[in-house]
């Protein structure tokens, strides 16, 4: 294909024009950055229409832009619509980090900086790709692109933009590529998603901060609360224990447990990769199960009384957390929000008062493997790395992908190529460069063998 010349031949700007993009801080969760946010739409629409899309827009949302371009070559010819998004998570602690997150720099090949991986290095490749194929005169299906700038604050809007634009959405299958792979040396592709409900817990104790000398062991003290209130939230056998929590989980078969249990997963690496010596989760399941098919109950952040420097003797008023919990097919997040808040409440003692806030949360998704779009992805793989992939289950959440099974009936594709080591979230974000070559092409076979599906 003349595109792999091309993309062999741009490989320096290709790079040189990531590193531009990762200069511009898009943290979407801080409004201290908005105006980086639509700088960042604002260069992602330049680089659209330099690759030569018909048509680019910013559509403004109720909050940050989203990035629209599409080229139609041919009605005939299947459609692929690709989802993105261009926001990052906030960088700190920067102290953390051992280069600036927003000056991106190349070390062990790899590429260091807040959104290298999630979700700039990977959508990127695909507007590489695009301009590739284009500019090669090979572009094999038309293609729609929707990037936008809220994913990493739960995607609060595109819901209304999806919905309003159906038809403007129309496409054969939905590309994406915002997940991982198990090894460069065993690629994968994502079949399935967790959700999630997100939700705030303040507890509230006396009027205020006191003498824990003068009033300790006399007055309840809303840290203890909150943390207890925690701890049983999950039984000795890593069980969540909220009532009707279970109730939806769609159990997997022996048959499907022995299938995925033959990815390939060395749990010393594992362990060893994170610094732990044993791991810790439900009984009864394997690491895969707990991330990929099992859900959980985590506290995101805690905070209250003193946590200064030294020690300062007070017994706080207030005591909160934030609170996630990640779910599985068939439970519904604000129906599990609802069964946590109830839960809470219920069980909050009379000595505090509880307020409970809930956030943003998503569905899980399953997708299929027998696909058109499945089967494409495949052969892509086999065609760029010479493997066949490996179909897995992804603890993380990508809320959209099951919005698109709803609104607009269409299945999409995880055509992802982050890594573990990659730290998304973390300080030291990193993406390989191997990756985003591999996966520039990779991108490429995939159009060649989903034009070849047919409509
Ligand atoms: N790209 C990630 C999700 C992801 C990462 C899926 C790795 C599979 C493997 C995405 O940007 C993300 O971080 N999603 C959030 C959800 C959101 C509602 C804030 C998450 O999973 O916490
Ligand atoms: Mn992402
Ligand atoms: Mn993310």
């Amino acid at each position: 294909m003349e595109s792999l010349k091309y993309i062999e031949n741009n490989k320096k700007k290709f790079l040189d024009e990531l590193f531009e993009l990762l200069r511009i801080p898009s943290v979407s969760a801080d409004p201290k950055f908005s105006g980086d946010v639509r700088k960042t739409a604002e260069f992602v629409k330049e680089k659209f229409d330099e690759a030569g899309v018909d048509s680019c827009e910013i559509c403004e949302t109720a909050g940050h832009p989203i990035v629209y371009a599409e080229k139609i070559i041919d009605a005939d010819l299947p459609t692929i619509l690709v989802y993105g998004h261009y926001d990052v998570q906030p960088a700190d602690p920067y102290e953390l980090w051992n280069s600036p997150p927003f000056e991106p720099v190349i070390k062990n090949d790899r590429i260091y900086a807040r959104g290298a991986c999630d979700d700039k290095g990977q959508f990127y490749m695909h507007l590489k790709s695009f301009e590739a194929m284009n500019a090669s005169g090979e572009l094999q299906c038309n293609v729609k692109f929707m990037i936008e700038g809220e994913e990493e604050v739960g995607s609060n809007n595109l819901g209304v933009f999806v919905k309003e634009n159906k038809d403007k959405l129309k496409a054969d299958v939905i590309l994406i590529s915002d997940t991982s792979i198990i090894s460069n040396d065993h690629p994968s592709i994502t079949v399935g998603l967790r959700g999630l409900s997100y939700l705030e817990v303040e507890v509230i104790g006396p009027n205020r901060d006191l003498h824990s000398g003068v009033y300790g062991g006399a007055v309840g003290n809303p840290l203890n609360t909150l943390c207890d209130i925690i701890s049983s939230l999950i039984d000795e056998k890593g069980r969540i224990t909220i009532p009707g929590f279970y109730d939806k989980v769609v159990e997997l078969t022996a048959e499907e447990r022995s299938e995925m249990a033959k990815a390939p997963f060395d749990l010393e690496e594992f362990k060893n990769d994170l610094g732990i010596e044993v791991v810790k989760g439900e009984e009864g399941f394997s690491t895969n199960e707990r991330t990929g098919i099992r859900p959980t109950l985590d506290v995101n952040g805690i905070w209250g009384g003193y946590t200064g420097e030294g020690a300062k003797t007070v017994l706080p008023s207030k005591a909160s957390a934030k609170i996630s919990a990640r779910l599985v097919p068939n439970q519904n997040s604000e129906e599990i929000t609802r069964l946590i808040i109830d839960h809470i409440m219920k069980i909050a003692p009379k000595h505090v008062k509880v307020k409970v806030t809930p956030h943003h949360g998503g569905e899980a998704a399953v997708t299929p493997t027998d696909s058109k779009g499945y089967k494409s992805a495949s052969k892509a793989f086999e065609a760029a790395w010479g493997k066949t992939p490996i179909p897995t289950r992804d603890g993380g959440s990508i809320p959209i992908v099951a919005l698109f099974q709803k609104e607009l009936g269409l299945e999409s594709v995880l055509l992802g190529f982050g890594l573990d080591e990659d730290a998304l979230h973390s300080p030291n974000e990193s993406y390989g460069v191997f990756n985003f070559y591999k996966g520039i092409e990779t991108i490429t076979w995939f159009h060649k063998f989903f034009a070849e599906t047919g409509k």
